[in-house]
């Protein structure tokens, strides 16, 4: 695996040569360098964050500082990895101006290398004038979360013949805007195939099966954080709910048995003062101890 960083061009190119994309969300500094040495191509810092950090139901109540805040943190985690900055709900639909001064923002304050945006063809016109400006947009069609209201729920999109063409034409609208890949989300695989072999720029699925240029999962989800979660279309490549949860009950015993911490752990005094009462003495030793 190269050191070189992920550029916008390499991302086109991979999908010129066949070569699979690997994106994977991240919201730290630390999941971020354990990622990027991992060799994850592209890390999303996804507005997904709601509900996996902060606890939300949905991607909606997430604002444009939440996101800058987690995207500055990756973004010095990761050496090598393309990072893509999610614009959250209503940040960039009131007006083409003001989504562009979100993504601004995302790429000042926040150091991504690109943004991602929901919506299709109704997004064109704000989707070119960020690129103009030259800012990397990456799309998001099919399930778009933050519609979740508008769709019902969280379901698959594009399952009969009209509803998937009106798919098909965001995505040819969104390529024509500028966009340099894009995100498929819940829709049928057929689908997702079937727009990957359209389109010139690379499509990066979720729920969209294997016929995408690339993939992407929330990484808790894949690392198993989460006991209750298990859509079809996830993967879990490991089980850190229970591993994390026997690790710290763990801690928990040693501590309340006072295993932990052990002579190993705990710090040596150098040299003490001699000092005449008891309480001074134990203070002298607690700050030499530190010290
Ligand atoms: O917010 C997110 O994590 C996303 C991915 C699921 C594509 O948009």
């Amino acid at each position: 695996m190269s050191n070189r960083p992920i550029t916008t061009l390499e991302i086109r190119n991979r999908k010129a040569k066949g070569e699979k994309l690997v994106m994977c969300t991240a919201y730290d500094a630390t999941f971020a360098s354990i990622l990027d040495a991992s060799g994850v191509d592209l890390l999303l810092v996804g507005d997904s964050l709601g509900m996996v950090i902060q606890g939300h139901e949905t991607t909606i109540p997430v604002t444009l500082d939440h996101m800058i805040y987690h995207t500055a943190a990756v973004a010095r985690g990761a050496k090598r990895a393309h990072i893509v900055g999610d614009m959250p709900f209503m940040s960039y639909k009131i007006s083409s101006e003001e989504a562009l001064k979100a993504a601004t923002r995302m790429m000042q304050e926040g150091r991504a290398h690109a943004v991602k945006l929901e919506g299709g063809k109704e997004m064109a016109e704000t989707v070119s004038r960020i690129v103009s400006a030259g800012i990397p947009v990456m799309g998001h069609i099919g399930l778009t979360p933050q519609s979740v209201h508008a769709m019902g729920g969280f379901k698959v999109q594009g399952r009969d013949n009209e509803a998937a063409s009106a798919i098909i034409e965001d995505a040819l609208a969104l390529q024509e805007a500028g966009c340099y890949s894009i995100v498929l989300e819940g829709i049928p695989a057929p689908l997702a195939q079937e727009i990957t072999n359209t389109l010139d720029i690379p499509t990066i699925g979720i729920g969209a099966g294997v016929g995408c240029d690339g993939q992407v999962l929330v990484c808790y989800d894949l690392l198993g954080m989460s006991k209750d979660f298990k859509p079809k279309f996830l993967k879990q490549y490991d089980n850190l709910y229970d591993r994390i949860h026997s690790a710290t009950s763990e801690y928990v015993k040693e501590v309340r048995e006072g295993i932990f911490p052990g002579e190993e752990h705990s710090f040596k005094a150098k040299k003490l003062r001699v000092v005449g009462d008891a309480q001074a003495k134990n203070e002298s030793k607690l700050y030499s101890t530190i010290g």
